[in-house]
């Protein structure tokens, strides 16, 4: 592997991956291939931009002619796919993007991997495809049962991928990821919109009465997984990626706000979201075999995030612009 294209780079968890794969390999190049949507951020890959083993392209997966001259262009032997639309609540509101590029997108990059003969497609999935689990772990084998137009986008996405492998051996691996959080997250999730709230001052929105459970992933223990099984994985393999830190997003609101000195009455109870999947928890000793393990504790990652926040205001808050304003008019406001 030489040629790494990072499709969804400019996001969170791309980002975050490119800064990591820049730092431990050298000898990688590195090019980013985004559409820069309204989660897309030039920004988050800024600290890279002079790097000279990074380059930057700006395109769309849906475009298969697109996708095919940066693959030939920059001499890429390996795909790794961030490229989706991410927020559950977004496509609760509006589904049409996320069957474009989360299903349609991943289409066209097992098309143009097929083609080129590439070396590798790894595909990043999510905990949300297996659907809630109120007690135990999912493990890879278990079936998928989505329940948002996110998760099932992503689930019918990932099954293409592994539709290639099975019909034309195409080399792909797999991994699906719990609730990640860290630098360079868009606000609307729940994390970052708890903590630039909570600077600001504005209510803390939780649904319902917040007893609903999510493991919690630092960004870079994610951006490890990958790497390892990019590099140690097996082909046409699933791979779940945990941390084990199960918490209430009551619990979460509550240690933002003590560790921003912000009162608890700021808590405030927002309308649910319709199918509110009320855990997701996945078994990760597949993963262990290859010798990943996560290193950050939840509340210290917690602690360094929160942080992050309050030092980098100079990042997110041009973010909270019209048409963010206008999506929380809508999801938060009209919706009462
Ligand atoms: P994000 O929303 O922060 O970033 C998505 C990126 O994809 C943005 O840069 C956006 O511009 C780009 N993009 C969107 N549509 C595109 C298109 N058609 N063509 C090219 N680029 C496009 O997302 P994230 O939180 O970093 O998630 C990255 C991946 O990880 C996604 O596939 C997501 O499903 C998966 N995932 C996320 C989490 C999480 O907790 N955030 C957990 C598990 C899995
Ligand atoms: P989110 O960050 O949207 O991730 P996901 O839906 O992929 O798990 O939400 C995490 C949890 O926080 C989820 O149980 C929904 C809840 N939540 C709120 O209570 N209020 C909010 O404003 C948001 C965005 C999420």
């Amino acid at each position: 592997m030489k040629n790494v294209l990072v499709t969804g780079g400019a996001g969170f968890i791309g980002a975050n991956f490119v800064h990591h794969m820049l730092r431990t390999y050298p000898d990688y190049r590195v090019v980013v291939y985004d559409k820069l949507t309204y989660a897309g951020n030039p920004a988050n890959v800024a600290p890279v931009a002079k790097n000279p083993n990074y380059a930057f392209v700006h395109g769309d997966i849906c475009n298969r002619e697109q996708v095919r001259a940066a693959v030939k262009q920059h001499n890429i032997d390996t795909i790794v796919n961030f490229a989706a639309e991410t927020h559950v609540d977004r496509s609760i509101l509006d589904p049409d993007a996320f069957v474009q590029t989360d299903v349609y997108g991943a289409f066209v990059l097992c098309e143009i991997a097929k083609e080129l003969r590439l070396e590798r497609l790894h595909h990043i999935s999510t905990d949300e495809v297996y659907g809630p689990i109120p007690t135990g772990k999912f493990k890879e084998t278990d079936r998928f049962k989505p329940t948002s137009p996110y998760a099932a986008s992503k689930a019918g996405g990932e099954l293409l991928v592994i539709s290639y492998f099975l019909t034309y051996g195409l080399p792909i691996t797999i991994t699906r990821g719990v609730n990640t959080y860290g630098p360079y997250q868009f606000l609307e999730k729940a994390i970052p919109l708890f903590i630039t709230n909570a600077i600001e001052d504005q209510p803390i929105p939780l649904y319902g009465d917040g007893s609903m459970i999510r493991d919690r992933l630092y960004v870079l223990d994610h951006a490890r997984a990958i790497d390892v099984v990019l590099h140690r994985g097996t082909l046409g393999e699933a791979y779940n990626v945990a941390a084990d830190m199960e918490r209430t997003n009551l619990d979460v609101s509550r240690k933002i706000l003590a560790l921003l000195n912000k009162p608890e009455t700021l808590i405030q109870r927002a309308l649910d979201r319709p199918a509110h999947d009320v855990r997701y928890a996945l078994d990760t000793e597949k993963l262990g075999a290859l010798g990943w393990e996560p290193q950050m504790y939840f509340e210290q990652g917690l602690e360094e995030t929160v942080q992050w926040y309050v030092d980098n205001q100079a990042w997110w808050r041009p973010l909270k612009n019209g048409a963010y304003l206008d999506y929380y008019q809508k999801q938060y406001i009209e919706r009462r």
